[in-house]
C-alpha cells in the first residue's frame, strides 16, 4: 500500500489549498505534479502538431503521442495499441460506439439492454441510435438497491434479440463494481456484444479488458488524474475496423479525390480527425503512469478502505440517510434528513467541503432508489481518514437552520 501522506505531496491543489476537503473526484480529480509538467513541458519545449511537420520538434511530439496508446493499452491490459483510440473523453467515445450501432449494427427490433443507474453519456447516445435503427431499449431489473443481479440480467436474454449491453463498470451514483466478466460472458453467449462505460471505473478499479473479454469500454483523462480534454475509446479490432468515424477531416484520411471519395487511415487513426488534444493526452500518459507506479490493486483496495470508513462513520449518525451502503469504489451517496441536497451541499462549502448534489446527470436512478437529489462524496487517492473524520464532524452538526443561514 502506499503512503498516502507522500501521494499528496505529489498534487499542487492539495499543497496550495490547505483547508480544502476535495470530495468531488467523481466529477474531476487533481492532477499529480507529473501530469501538470508534461501539459507544461509540451507547451515551452516542444510545441508542434502531431504527424504534419517533418523537424524534430513535431517528431518528437508525434512519438510522445503514439507512444501514450502504448501506456493506456498496458494499463488497460490490451494487447493491441490500435485498439485505443484517442477522443475528447468518455462521452464521445460512448457517442462513437452509439452511433455506429445506430447506423450499421441494429436493425428494426433488436434490443440494446441497458439499466436505469447510466449516466446520460452512456444512455442518451443509445436512445438516438434505437430511433435511428428502430430499435427498442430494455432495463435490466436491478436489485432495490442497485445492486446488480446476475440471474435477474440473464433472464432478460429468453426473449433472444439483445444486440448490446450497455452498463457501466461503476456506477457514479451508487459505487457499485458491476460483474463485468461475467455480463460478458453471458451476453457473448446470446449473441450479443458488449459496451462498458468506464469513467468511475478505470480511474478505481484494475482493469484487464482481456480478461473481462469486453467489446467497448470508454474512459476519460480527467477523471484518472490526467488534463480534461482526452479520453479513449478501447474497442476490439475488428469492431474498431467495422465502424466509422464520427468526423472526417484532416489526418484520418489517406486520399480523398474530386468525385467525393475518402479513403480513411486504418484504426485508430480514422477517428482522430483534426488536432487533438494533444497536452491532454500526453498528460494522460503520465496520470497512467502515476496509476500503475502505485499500483492498480493498491488504488482500489484504498478506495475500497475510505468508502468503508466513511459509511461506517455515516452509520452511526441519526441525520443521515445513506443511499449505497454496499459501494466498493469511493462513491457514497446520501442526504441529511429534511434537507435539500443543494442547500446542504452549499453550507458543506462554507466548511471547507466540496463535494457534487443534484442527480449527478443520472436522471433515472430515482425509479430505483427512491431520491431525486443527493449528495455525493466521491474519494480518490489523496483524500485520507483525517479529512473523512472532519467531514463527519461537521455532517453531525448540521442543521436545517444553518443550511438556510448559510445561503441567505
Ligand atoms: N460524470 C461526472 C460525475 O459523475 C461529471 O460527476
Amino acid at each position: 500500500m502506499f503512503d498516502v501522506n507522500e501521494v499528496r505531496k505529489d498534487f499542487p491543489m492539495i499543497q496550495n489549498n490547505k483547508d480544502l476537503i476535495y470530495f468531488d473526484s467523481g466529477a474531476t480529480s487533481f492532477k499529480p505534479k507529473c501530469v501538470i509538467d508534461a501539459v507544461m513541458d509540451y507547451y515551452t519545449l516542444y510545441n508542434s502538431n502531431i504527424h504534419r511537420g517533418d523537424y524534430d520538434i513535431s517528431v518528437k511530439v508525434s512519438k510522445e503521442y503514439d507512444d501514450t496508446r502504448k501506456t493506456i493499452a498496458r494499463f488497460i491490459g490490451a494487447d493491441d495499441p490500435r485498439c485505443i483510440v484517442f477522443t475528447s473523453g468518455s462521452t464521445s467515445a460512448l457517442n462513437l460506439v452509439a452511433y455506429n450501432f445506430g447506423n450499421s449494427f441494429l436493425k428494426q427490433g433488436d434490443v440494446i439492454l441497458t439499466s436505469q443507474v447510466e449516466h446520460a453519456s452512456n444512455i442518451l447516445p443509445w436512445f438516438k441510435a434505437a430511433e435511428k435503427a428502430k430499435a427498442k431499449i430494455e432495463y435490466v431489473p436491478l436489485n432495490a438497491d442497485a445492486t446488480f443481479d446476475l440471474k435477474k440480467y440473464e433472464d432478460c436474454f429468453a426473449q433472444g434479440n439483445i444486440k448490446v449491453v450497455v452498463l457501466p463498470h461503476v456506477s457514479n451514483v451508487m459505487g457499485y463494481i458491476y460483474p463485468v466478466k461475467k455480463i460478458a460472458e453471458i451476453a457473448h453467449a446470446h449473441g450479443a456484444l458488449v459496451s462498458i462505460d468506464g469513467a468511475q471505473g478505470v480511474p478505481h478499479v484494475k482493469v484487464d479488458v482481456k480478461d473481462l473479454d469486453i467489446d467497448f469500454l470508454s474512459f476519460s483523462s480527467h477523471k484518472m488524474l490526467g488534463p480534461a480534454g482526452a479520453g479513449v475509446l478501447y474497442g476490439k479490432y475488428d469492431l474498431l475496423d467495422r465502424m466509422e468515424p464520427l468526423m472526417y477531416g484532416g489526418d484520418s484520411n489517406a486520399r480523398f479525390y474530386n468525385d467525393g471519395t475518402i479513403i480513411l487511415k486504418g484504426v485508430p487513426e480514422k477517428f482522430e480527425s483534426g488536432t487533438p488534444c494533444i497536452e491532454g493526452v500526453l498528460g494522460m500518459n503520465e496520470a497512467a503512469r502515476y496509476l500503475m507506479d502505485l499500483g492498480m490493486e493498491n488504488v482500489e483496495e484504498y478506495g475500497r478502505y475510505l468508502t468503508r470508513y466513511f459509511i461506517e462513520k455515516l452509520e452511526k449518525l441519526d441525520n443521515v440517510e445513506i443511499y449505497n451502503p454496499r459501494s466498493e469504489a469511493g462513491i457514497v451517496s446520501f442526504n441529511l434528513k429534511g434537507i435539500f441536497a443543494q442547500d446542504a451541499a452549499s453550507y458543506f462549502n462554507k466548511c471547507g467541503v466540496a463535494l457534487r448534489s443534484g442527480t449527478h446527470c443520472a436522471k433515472l436512478i430515482h425509479n430505483i432508489i427512491n431520491v431525486t437529489e443527493s449528495l455525493r462524496a466521491t474519494f480518490n487517492v489523496y483524500n485520507t481518514t483525517e479529512e473523512i473524520d472532519r467531514f463527519v464532524e461537521i455532517i453531525r452538526d448540521t442543521t436545517i437552520e444553518k443550511c438556510v443561514d448559510s445561503i441567505l
